[in-house]
């Protein structure tokens, strides 16, 4: 918990009345952080800028990675012992592995849930800027790992059942889906907020690629706050008390499946992090371009 309490819990209860004016809000904050939705190329106009921006001004590693051959071994599957790589190889193949679910699971959303045109209630016209959105955020990670001079990095597909899984989600029903949709969100926070203090240990060396690394990372966890209330939004009293039981065990199976993160973090403060998330610790730059429902402000 942070010092300031300008906030309030993310599973603080909201009326269905509340929730409904906070989706008007949020549509209108979105168009304006977004900028213009590019359907066809599944990316939107200021984030599409934004990252045109970081390739221009090109920032390398001072000393290139000793082995990046550690990295290509291990970034798909593990195959080395963790405890054999160094921190920013492990660091860098968790960044991948985290992207790479992210990824495979909008991919197959995409594909589901309705075009723009085809968007009738606020609601729908969120989920498919959202959608774009996080592609964004895997151009921005594979961003990330060209910074640290890693330009052979392919995007491949999971497992045919998890792949399945990530194609059968986004066709469940609300009252399904929408619990572990917010959890998830919540997660992503939770990684970002704790990779970039990881930054400041692995990278202390690289300050450029440091505080690119951030710069990029900002992009994405800045939107992913607002994810986190907007999927928020979407659940009622019951659900919500639900969420927060979720919390444990959704983070342990996910995380658990990236060895690395174990290695790098400690993941019951990672879980601490996310039944206690309420805005108060995050810096103040993330909130002011963020977004944050009106019943989690004191
Ligand atoms: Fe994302
Ligand atoms: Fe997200």
């Amino acid at each position: 918990m942070g010092s300031s309490s300008q906030y309030r819990s993310v599973f603080s209860a909201a009326t269905r009345q509340e929730r409904q004016d906070n989706f008007d809000n949020y549509w209108t904050f979105t168009q304006q952080h977004g900028g213009e939705l590019l359907e066809a190329e599944r990316d939107l106009a200021k984030k599409r800028a934004r990252l045109q921006y970081f390739q221009e001004h090109p920032v390398r590693l001072r000393k290139p990675l000793a082995n990046p051959d550690a990295f290509y071994r291990n970034y798909v599957t593990m195959q080395d012992d963790p405890h054999a790589l160094d921190r920013l190889t492990l660091m860098l193949t968790s960044i991948y592995k985290f992207a790479r679910h992210e990824w495979v699971g909008i991919k197959a959303a995409w594909e589901v849930v309705p075009t723009m045109a085809d968007s009738h209630s606020v609601e729908d016209k969120i989920s498919r800027v959202h959608l774009a959105e996080e592609f964004c955020h895997w151009r921005l990670f594979d961003e990330m790992l060209k910074t640290c001079g890693l330009d052979r990095v392919e995007w491949a597909p999971l497992s045919p059942g998890k792949e399945w899984f990530y194609r059968q989600f986004p066709k469940l029903p609300g009252y399904l889906m929408d619990t572990p949709a917010f959890v998830t969100e919540l997660m992503g926070v939770t990684y970002y907020c704790h990779l970039h203090r990881l930054f400041d240990d692995v990278l202390a060396e690289e300050p450029e690629v440091r505080d690119r690394l951030k710069a990029l990372l900002d992009e994405i966890t800045i939107d992913e706050i607002a994810h986190v209330g907007q999927r928020r939004n979407f659940i009622g009293p019951i659900g919500i008390r639900i969420s927060r039981i979720l919390v444990k065990p959704f983070y342990k199976l996910f995380f658990n499946d990236i060895p690395e993160v174990a290695l790098l973090f400690d993941v019951e403060q990672m879980i601490k992090h996310g039944e206690s998330f309420d805005y108060n610790d995050l810096p103040e730059y993330m909130r002011a371009r963020s977004w944050i429902p009106s019943y989690c402000k004191a």
